[in-house]
């Protein structure tokens, strides 16, 4: 029993629940400075959300096409190590994509090495030199994830003392249930390894005026193919209505069941991939030949990295002028290419569309109340930008915490906590936020030879706390009470 017919049984439902999974948005032009609207008619919002930076034209602002594409936003290391967008929106699921150009902005021609987090797991990193191409026309990715804390994070973090740049930045909600989340969880994040559109050439929103419900560009297969699949393919189009197109959860939309391509022979496709990962395979068919007219007619195998994982029949499965979509996960890669082949049994292969995406985990990230504990802290100690105290404390695990912090997954190893906070001789002019004693995993805090003043907050002294460096600051006020009292402090 394939997935469509249960579609298919839902199609007059569908209707009314289209845009059920909600519909919050983001285009954000970053580095600009007015908002626009491209020949698409998408909005583009003035740069804000971002924690700091500086802004730039690219180089040659006419090699580029829109005007989201013309500036950028750029971290230099004075404004930290780490620095993010923090955008605002409902928990749900969404489509997160990013332009990334270099154009040699800064007339240093040197393109930066930075890693890329989208709620504090890493999901793009850029080493340089980039390939030519890349840096001077930039480059568009995509990727699918959860947000749950009300707040979307896209953080970039300098390599060296390299600057991060980014050119936009664009969010979409998406159904929640789309890409099998239901079977995944919601424990990893899908980072778009190619989006083929079989026969045709690059579509989608920001490439053309076809739609797409949930923000996603389609590119065209040619360049995936192997030799001698170019010399054996042959493009197949129509303007018919295909049935079954559009539908929750994946919203996959008509026009990609509108081409295909098939060959008499193997058609083969390479897909680079980061053999460390596991990856979901999406594979998208419609029978779009009049002449093939009922089961048996044509069918092929799937070879995913020379292993045969599926006999199919699209006439059997969906009928004709119907959207039959089937999806496979590939674990253990050994290699940095993956194969997929169609093979014929009967007839010619026909394909329609091939999605592959990374399963990237989540990691790891800070408790929430230590979160707004630390962006307290943040605030009421007024720590100067270029100690990089931007988006999560502690994650994501690879990169390093915020400056003069230490931290540690919790006893369940299901978050980290703050275990060290070391201040000491930082120029610090503010006062200590009460919020301090939600850090409950806190064993040291130096905060000595500041200028900090204010009274201490009445709670200081917590269980786990057992180095405390208050020295040489203007606080006023008693001691707490809870300080007062702590027997397994050490105080200087
Ligand atoms: C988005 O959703 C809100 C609330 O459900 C609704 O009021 C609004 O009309 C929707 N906007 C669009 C463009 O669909
Ligand atoms: C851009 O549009 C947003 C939302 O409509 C508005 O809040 C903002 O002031 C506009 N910015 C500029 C620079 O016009
Ligand atoms: C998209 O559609 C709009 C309005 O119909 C049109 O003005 C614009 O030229 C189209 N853009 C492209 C690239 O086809
Ligand atoms: C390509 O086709 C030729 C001739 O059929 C064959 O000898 C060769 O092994 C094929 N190459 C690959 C990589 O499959
Ligand atoms: C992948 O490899 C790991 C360790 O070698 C093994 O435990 C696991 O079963 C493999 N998974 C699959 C799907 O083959
Ligand atoms: C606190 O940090 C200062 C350096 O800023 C250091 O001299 C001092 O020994 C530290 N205090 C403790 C208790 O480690």
């Amino acid at each position: 029993m394939s997935l469509l017919f249960f579609l298919f049984s839902l199609s007059l439902l569908s209707l009314s629940l289209s845009s059920h999974f909600g519909n919050t948005s983001y285009f954000i032009d970053c580095g600009g400075s007015t908002n626009t609207t491209d020949p698409f008619n998408t909005v583009w919002l003035s740069d804000r959300y971002f924690t700091g930076g500086a802004i730039s034209a690219v180089s040659e602002p006419l090699h580029f096409r829109y005007p989201q594409e013309k500036n950028i936003r750029f971290f230099p290391l004075s404004s930290g190590k780490k620095n993010c967008y923090i955008l605002p929106l409902p928990s749900g699921r969404y489509y997160f994509r990013t332009f990334t150009v270099y154009d040699n902005y800064n007339g240093k021609s040197h393109s930066p090495s930075f890693d890329a987090s989208v709620e504090g797991t890493i999901v793009f990193s850029w080493r340089s030199p980039w390939p030519e191409n890349l840096a001077r026309d930039g480059a568009y990715s995509d990727l699918f994830a959860f947000v749950k804390d009300g707040e979307a994070d896209v953080c970039f973090y300098s390599i060296a003392t390299d600057s991060p740049v980014i050119g936009s930045l664009e969010v979409r909600q998406i159904d929640p249930l789309s890409y099998d989340s239901a079977t995944i969880g919601d424990k990893f994040i899908l980072v778009n390894y190619g989006r083929l559109s079989c026969g045709s050439s690059q579509w989608g929103p920001g490439f053309s005026n076809d739609t797409d419900d949930f923000g996603r560009t389609w590119q065209s297969d040619s360049e995936f193919r192997t030799p001698n699949t170019t010399k054996i393919i042959h493009s197949l189009s129509t303007g018919a209505t295909i049935t079954g197109t559009n539908q929750p959860p994946n919203f996959f939309p008509a026009k990609l069941y509108q081409t295909a391509v098939t060959g008499s022979g193997i058609l083969e496709y390479e897909l680079a991939v980061d053999a460390k990962l596991d990856y979901l395979l999406w594979f998208h068919f419609a029978e779009i030949d009049s002449r093939v007219k009922q089961k048996a007619d044509r069918v092929f195998d799937v070879v995913v990295n020379e292993k045969n994982v599926k006999r199919v029949d699209v006439f059997e499965e969906a009928g004709s002028f119907a959207a039959y979509s089937w999806s496979y996960t590939v674990h253990n890669l050994s290699s940095t290419v993956l194969t997929v082949k169609f093979v014929p049994v009967v007839g010619a292969p026909i394909i329609s569309g091939i999605e592959n995406y990374a399963l990237v985990p989540n990691d790891l990230s800070t408790a929430p109340e230590q979160v707004v504990a630390m962006r307290a802290l943040k605030e009421s100690l007024r720590v100067p930008d270029r100690m990089g105290w931007n988006g999560d404390p502690c994650a994501p695990t690879n990169w390093d915490t915020w400056e003069g912090v230490t931290c540690h997954p919790n006893k369940d190893e299901t978050a980290l906590v703050i275990s060290q906070i070391d201040l000491g001789s930082q120029g610090l002019k503010g006062s200590i936020s009460e919020q301090i004693t939600l850090l409950s995993d806190l064993v040291t805090l130096n905060l000595s030879t500041n200028s900090l003043g204010g009274t201490l907050p009445s709670g200081l002294g917590q269980q786990s706390l057992s180095r405390l460096d208050l020295s040489n600051n203007q606080f006023s006020g008693p001691i707490p009470e809870s300080l007062a009292s702590a027997t397994h402090l050490q105080l200087v």
